[in-house]
């Protein structure tokens, strides 16, 4: 009788995933330490913790893309062994990485099915006709319109992720991994991907969800999962959390996380654009932006934004339009010219043109700007060194030294190397695109702080965020785009998260 119970009582409770006392070391970094999950069928479980806190690690261990040190991963009550990602993919665990993982000179379609193309009659041949007619489905299931033909490299990031999103989740899994789906995306997209998770739930999937956007984890999470320092903390039903409890059990203290603004004094127009042009991109864009001042950019994604400051910067070509900086005509047909003329952008995507991997977090962080620190050939690395080492601590940059190269640091502190690269160049406009993206609670007032801290001696700021509360929060001045051109324009005081959408979904 005892022994039917208990044999219910197992059935009923056991989880579709287990993750049991896992442990892993970096060279300096105890990653892991004795850290479970457990996961249910038809659960969307959160994880979540500070840049650092091991959430990645835990996630491309069950991936089959890291090796665990010591532990037990269990798929409905049995022992499973994930020591390939092939092994992963067996077993129906797949997973969306946060650094994308895909192949930029193949279509949107060949990556959705690599691996896994559908055969043709003929052997060895694929069927192109149903890969294209599926991954098509695929895509316009997640109300995207991106053609399944197009080759990833030509596709914003916001696509790309879309596409990453597709890729895993049209294969038959058990267990989808989601390591910050959203933080590329919209308002649009991500109604989109909350469809499709609860349509996943429905299924039976369970979904292992990482994100630093909290209101996300609230709406669409049944239970979280807390990390700090590469150690569990608590697994909680999200119904019996509080945003505030949430942030403090991920760092540890109490913290305010608000946006704490403080305008400074506004001097001349440091930057000047007059009706850029590019065709099909950008249609007549013209603003200013001066110092002091922290001048917002809203809209939705593919509205032209990052296409716009990657004109100013000279990583784009333009038609036509003029670019002023301090009242001067410059001509800008590169990055370096840029840097020159004194304008930095930190970007979205530190991948590709934000940091150099293999290189360290000194090395990384001056950089753009080594002759300032260079006398008679030789670089100065006494001085170079302290300079890392005060980005690090002013930007919390978790990392056991500053000579880790960067590609072994978490996600959200390679971006803040990113922040810091561009901070040290020293330039008198900078851009940020999505600035926060990716950077945890208490680490993003330190980069608002350093902003107010630009603007106050006296630098010009342009913020690209597609978080309106960042956007309302740090902005003097707001520029709505909306199809590659202004849709307007809204004062501190006047703008509200219904004036931005309303101009940024092309409302009069
Ligand atoms: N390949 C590696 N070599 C050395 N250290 C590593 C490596 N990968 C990760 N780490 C370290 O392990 C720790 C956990 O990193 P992880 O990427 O799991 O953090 P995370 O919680 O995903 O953070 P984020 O929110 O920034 O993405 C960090 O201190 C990181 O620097
Ligand atoms: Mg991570």
């Amino acid at each position: 009788m005892t022994a039917t119970n208990s044999t219910i009582e197992k059935m009923v409770s056991t989880p579709a995933l287990e993750m049991r006392s896992i442990y892993k070391q970096y060279p300096g970094v105890r990653a892991l330490d004795d850290v479970s999950l457990s996961v249910g069928a038809s659960e969307v479980h959160a994880l979540l913790g500070e840049n650092g806190a091991g959430k990645s690690t835990l996630m491309k261990i069950l991936a089959g893309a890291q090796n665990k040190d010591s532990g037990t991963i269990l798929m409905d009550g049995a022992t499973v062994n994930v020591d390939s990602p092939q092994k992963a993919m067996d077993l129906g665990i797949s997973i969306i990485y946060q650094e994308f993982n895909l192949v930029p000179y193949l279509t949107a379609g060949e990556n959705i099915f690599l691996g896994r193309e559908p055969r043709a009659a003929i052997p060895g041949f694929v069927d192109f006709k149903k890969l294209y007619s599926e991954s098509q489905t695929v895509l316009n299931k997640l109300g995207v319109k991106i053609d399944a033909r197009t080759a990833v490299h030509h596709l914003s990031i916001a696509q790309q992720q879309m596409v990453e999103i597709a890729k895993a989740t049209s294969k038959k899994a058990k267990v989808i991994i989601m390591d910050e789906p959203s933080a590329t995306l919209t308002d649009h997209e991500l109604v989109a991907l909350f469809n499709l998770i609860r349509q996943l739930k429905s299924e039976g999937v369970s979904i292992v969800y990482i994100s630093h956007r909290l209101e996300e984890v609230f709406e669409v999470c049944d239970r979280a999962t807390v990390m700090r320092d590469g150690k569990w903390i608590t697994t909680r039903d999200v119904g019996d959390l509080t945003r505030e409890e949430i942030i403090k059990l991920m760092v540890g203290r109490e913290l305010k996380d608000a946006i704490p603004k403080v305008a400074a004094q506004q001097g001349v127009p440091a930057l000047k654009v007059s009706h850029l042009s590019r065709a099909g991109v950008l249609h007549d864009i013209s603003f200013e932006v001066k110092q002091g001042e922290v001048l917002g950019i809203a809209g939705l994604v593919g509205a032209g934004r990052t296409e716009t400051v990657r004109a100013i910067f000279g990583a784009d070509p333009l038609d036509s339009g003029t670019v002023e900086v301090m009242g001067k005509i410059v001509h800008i047909r590169s990055p370096q010219d840029a840097i020159k003329c004194g304008i930095g952008l930190v970007t979205e995507d530190r991948k590709q043109q934000g940091l150099v991997l293999g290189m360290t977090v000194r090395e990384n962080t001056t950089l753009s700007n080594l002759d300032a620190l260079t006398s008679f050939g030789f670089i100065r690395r006494k001085e170079e060194r302290e300079i890392a080492e005060k980005y690090k601590t002013d930007l919390a940059i978790k990392t056991p030294t500053i000579e880790q190269t960067t590609q072994n640091l978490s996600g959200g502190n390679q971006q803040k190397v990113v922040l810091a690269k561009w901070l040290y160049t020293g330039s008198k406009v900078l851009i940020f695109d999505e600035p926060t993206r990716g950077i945890d609670v208490g680490a993003k007032s330190e980069i608002y702080k350093l902003m107010n801290e630009l603007a106050a001696k006296g630098d010009a700021i342009i913020m690209i965020s597609s978080e309106l509360p960042e956007i309302l929060g740090m902005s003097d001045r707001i520029l709505v785009m909306h199809e590659g051109a202004i849709a307007g324009e809204l004062s501190r005081a006047e703008a509200t998260q219904e004036k931005i959408m309303h101009l940024a979904t092309g409302g009069e």
